[in-house]
């Protein structure tokens, strides 16, 4: 595993983006700050220095990149599963590549790529930050705020942990798609929940029943099952 860390970057993932001619596969990126950090739909990732973990790698191979949808949940379910592994409960995902604990997000996931000549997966996991702003579109925690009794707690040291778990699992990986099928019936943050989702300019309203083998979410609405592969959610509240 190959890996590269800047004090300061625009953005790991646009590094990538840029460099992905002269990187190998499985190369990781980080950035202690980044100056032009982004999440999904163009909102701005940012992230005070040193605090949390932001970070890419680089995928080249094409029969991961053709299998895009997977590739979003299985990062989210590393991620949950490491974070379970440290000790936290409650940890989640939330369809197609968030992490939440109890109800508030601690990670999120952007890919971007050129098919079928790259995928980038970046990740903005929250470890040291103890304050988050209120005007979020949605409430945001860490690891320092679920584990606070833990002084062993350090940005290198969870940094070093999750690249060596995301690493071995691709290493390793034989092409198995439904080996997290049983983990993300059992942490879909979405399950029952009541949900918008805006897709091709489509809006379907209903509850989420399930994520299936190809990753897609089932959304169920009077009586009828609908297949979504993509889109924005937001979570329907009733007070
Ligand atoms: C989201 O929730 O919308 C996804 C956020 C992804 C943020 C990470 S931080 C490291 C990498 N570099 C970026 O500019 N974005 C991703």
């Amino acid at each position: 595993m190959k890996h590269l860390h800047f004090e300061e970057i625009d953005s790991t993932n646009t590094y990538l983006k840029r460099e992905y001619q002269n990187l190998d596969n499985l190369t990781f990126v980080s950035a202690s700050y980044q100056t032009n950090g982004h999440g999904r739909n163009a909102r701005v990732w940012d992230s005070i220095k040193d605090k949390n973990l932001l970070f890419s790698y680089l995928i080249k191979e094409t029969k991961l990149i053709e299998n895009y949808s997977h590739i979003s949940m299985f990062n989210a379910v590393l991620v949950s599963q490491f974070l379970e592994e440290l000790g936290i409960k409650n940890v989640s995902v939330k369809w197609p590549n968030d992490v939440y604990v109890c109800g508030k997000k601690i990670a999120g996931i952007l890919l971007e790529g050129e098919y079928p000549n790259y995928l980038v997966v970046g990740i903005g996991l929250n470890i040291l930050q103890e304050l988050f702003p209120n005007d979020l579109r949605h409430p945001a925690t860490s690891i320092v705020l679920e584990l606070p009794n833990n002084p062993d707690l350090s940005l290198n040291g969870c940094r070093s942990l999750l690249f060596n778990k995301i690493n071995t699992f691709w290493s390793n990986f034989n092409y198995d798609w439904s080996v997290f099928d049983e983990y993300l019936k059992t942490h879909n943050y979405l399950l029952n929940k009541e949900v918008r989702i805006k897709n091709n300019n489509e809006n379907i309203q209903g509850t989420v029943v399930e994520i299936d083998a190809s990753c897609n979410i089932l959304i169920k609405k009077d009586g009828k099952i609908y297949t979504v592969n993509t889109g924005e959610i937001e979570i329907i509240w009733t007070l």
